[in-house]
């Protein structure tokens, strides 16, 4: 059984029309980090931050799939013998509208949130503010995104150290390589053994820690991939 990990950024959503972070136009050259994505800021000004990420829900909730998750859901149905998890950075849900499996976020997700009272997740489709009050405990404004914000522990790091233990193939797809634990995922897949390929717009940080690299869009770049792949199967059957 062949295993394939895929590590996905902001990139991976770019042509979804979702904003990535650090590019000219990202969203933190619009907003401060600790304005909207630290413990202190919820705890300082919470509906500031409900806010951000309630116009990040609309605009996520609207967003479709790309070329590149489609990708992946091919990948995930016709290559043979083999299993592909996928490891995201994403809070939206582009993956799971794409019917991908195995996805694992591990800076949490849009359409959750958890209460700082009870520990309960509860799924949010629209708003939420410091008015609301927890469905389980019924305590009043401690619902909080269930996002990771900076400082925080990444979720499914345990599930993460046995994937990259075991694979074989290493993709990053999308990603400047510039935040920590995910940045380093490429070299703890590389000592076990595994081939490591970046498919990004541009040069990432960490790029010299992979065997291959692909600059250009993911919809282009990893679509063709794919598709070798699937070519490369077809020819050795
Ligand atoms: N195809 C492939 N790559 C792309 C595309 C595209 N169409 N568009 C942009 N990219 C690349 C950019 O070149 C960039 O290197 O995607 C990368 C996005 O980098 P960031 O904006 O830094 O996003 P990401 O790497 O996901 O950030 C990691 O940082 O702020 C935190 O929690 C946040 O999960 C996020 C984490």
């Amino acid at each position: 059984m062949k295993k394939i990990v895929i590590l996905t950024g902001a990139g991976i959503s770019a042509e979804s029309g979702l904003s990535t972070f650090r590019s000219a136009d990202g969203l933190w050259n619009n907003y401060k980090v600790e304005d909207v994505a630290t413990i202190e800021a919820f705890e300082y000004r919470p509906d500031m931050v409900h806010k951000f990420y309630n116009e990040l829900r609309h605009i996520m909730n609207k967003a479709q799939p790309n070329l590149a998750h489609y990708a992946i859901t091919m990948l995930q149905s016709e290559l043979l013998d083999t299993e592909i998890n996928i490891i995201t950075q994403n809070i939206d849900l582009l993956h799971e509208k794409a019917k991908n499996k195995n996805i694992y976020h591990i800076h949490g997700r849009i359409d959750e949130c958890i209460c700082l009272n009870c520990g309960q997740i509860t799924k949010v489709g629209g708003d939420i503010s410091s008015v609301n009050s927890c469905p389980h405990c019924e305590v009043m404004g401690m619902l909080k995104p269930n996002i990771v914000f900076f400082g925080e522990m990444p979720k499914c790091l345990n599930k993460v150290e046995k994937l990259l233990a075991e694979c074989n193939l290493f993709i990053a797809i999308g990603t400047s390589g510039v935040v920590y634990p995910a940045a380093g995922f490429v070299q703890i897949a590389k000592e076990n053994g595994a081939k490591t390929y970046l498919f990004n717009l541009d040069k990432a940080d960490n790029v010299d820690l992979f065997d291959y690299h692909f600059y250009g869009k993911a919809s282009e770049t990893f679509k063709q991939f794919a598709e070798d792949l699937l070519i490369e199967q077809e020819s050795s059957l």
